[in-house]
């Protein structure tokens, strides 16, 4: 069985779906500190099965006793984890709490049952700005803000787990920027108050929930001066976890893995192909930048491709198409 924590949450959710549909027996823990019971819900009425589902902290060590008990779990996806870039900076302590307790507590877990796989979620944001794009793993690494030092630390703490103990097997999995819904409009990203990223904000401008989005600098060193990102659909993402735990079963030591496209868009550019796939236009005004933002960011995944047999497969339309198809559907989200 495998152990999938967070995945009540936005990705967590898409992946559960995928490893169900892939004939594994998965079993969820989540706190729902950012998510519902409902998304727990719609992904059993996909899938057509049922799964345990563990309402509680991952650092409870207790907890986690309790769960590798009842079960044999040979592996584990670790979605939890707090993951507003901005927020961190305000509330570091919570932030290095959250994720690095997390990290240590499955690490203990790991080690008193004998479970000899984790499959870890990290992001392009462990990559030092200044690296030439695209960036592939052995790309210079280093943070400005803390939630990207504890997903730094948390693969400092994996990898020399991993060598401490023999037999152990570890993917780094870095994504890149996940957007896109399942294409059923039955699971989506639901951000609790005012969203963070780009898609979410652009959905909501489409639906009129916001005024206008704002577009955050258009001085960039880029074509058209707005930031590149390297946008993931969400199913793809999730596809790339399923490759990873059939990888794990085959390999030991720890693996760094980009998960993207290859591919960047700019900010402008996702505008435009969501009022062309939909037909619903945008207001925006440009900005000042954001703090902490970069000009361009976008992935090497050749080696996501030679180890793990993956490649991303859906288009920009596509992950623009399911985006609104959730928003559409689901107004407010998995509020009743
Ligand atoms: P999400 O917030 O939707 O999902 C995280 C889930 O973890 C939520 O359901 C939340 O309730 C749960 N959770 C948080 N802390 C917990 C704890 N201590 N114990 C139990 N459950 C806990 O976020 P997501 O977008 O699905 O991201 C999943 C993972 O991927 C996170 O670790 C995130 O940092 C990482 N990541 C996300 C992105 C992105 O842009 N979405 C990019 C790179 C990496
Ligand atoms: N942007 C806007 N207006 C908005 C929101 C975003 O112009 O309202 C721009 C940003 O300036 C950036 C691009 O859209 O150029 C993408 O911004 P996001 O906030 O969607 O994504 P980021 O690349 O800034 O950050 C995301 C995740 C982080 C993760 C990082 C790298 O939010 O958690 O990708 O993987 F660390």
């Amino acid at each position: 069985m495998i152990l999938v924590t967070g995945g009540a949450g936005y990705i967590g959710s898409h992946t559960c779906i995928e490893l169900l549909a892939a004939g594994y027996e998965i079993a969820v823990l989540d706190d729902y500190s950012n998510s519902r019971p409902e998304a727990v819900k719609r992904v059993q009425e996909i899938a057509g099965k049922t799964f345990p589902v563990y309402e509680g902290d991952v650092r409870d060590e207790a907890l986690l006793d309790k769960i590798f008990k009842a079960h044999d779990i040979s592996c584990i996806i670790h979605f939890a984890g707090l993951k507003a870039v901005g927020e961190s900076v305000s509330i570091p302590v919570e932030y290095y709490d959250n994720n690095l307790n997390s990290s240590l507590a499955l690490c203990k877990a790991m080690k008193k049952h004998n479970t000899t796989r984790l499959i870890f979620s990290s992001s392009a944001t462990v990559y030092k700005d200044g690296n030439p794009m695209p960036l592939d793993e052995e790309s210079d690494t280093g943070c400005t803000n803390p939630y990207g030092w504890t997903k730094y630390m948390s693969e400092q703490i994996f990898t020399d787990a991993a060598k401490a103990n023999e037999g152990w097997t570890i993917a780094l999995l870095r994504y890149f920027n996940p957007i896109g819904a399942h294409a059923s409009g039955k699971i989506g990203e639901d951000p609790k108050g005012i969203p963070n990223n780009l898609m979410p904000f652009i959905t909501q401008t489409a639906i009129g929930k916001i005024d206008k989005l704002q577009v955050f600098g258009d001085d960039y060193d880029t074509p058209d001066g707005t930031g590149v990102r390297d946008y993931i659909h969400v199913v793809d993402l999730a596809k790339g976890h399923v490759a990873a735990v059939a990888f794990c079963e085959a390999q030991s030591g720890v693996h760094a893995i980009n998960l993207g496209t290859g591919n960047g868009t700019s900010v402008l550019e996702m505008v435009q192909a969501f009022e062309k796939v939909t037909g619903v236009s945008v207001p925006r005004q440009i900005v000042a930048r954001r703090p902490g933002d970069i000009a361009t960011c976008y992935a090497s995944c050749a080696k996501a491709e030679r180890l793990l047999g993956w490649k991303a497969e859906k288009t920009l339309e596509d992950m623009v198409k399911d985006s609104w198809f959730w928003q559409n559907s689901n107004p407010n989200g998995y509020e009743e």
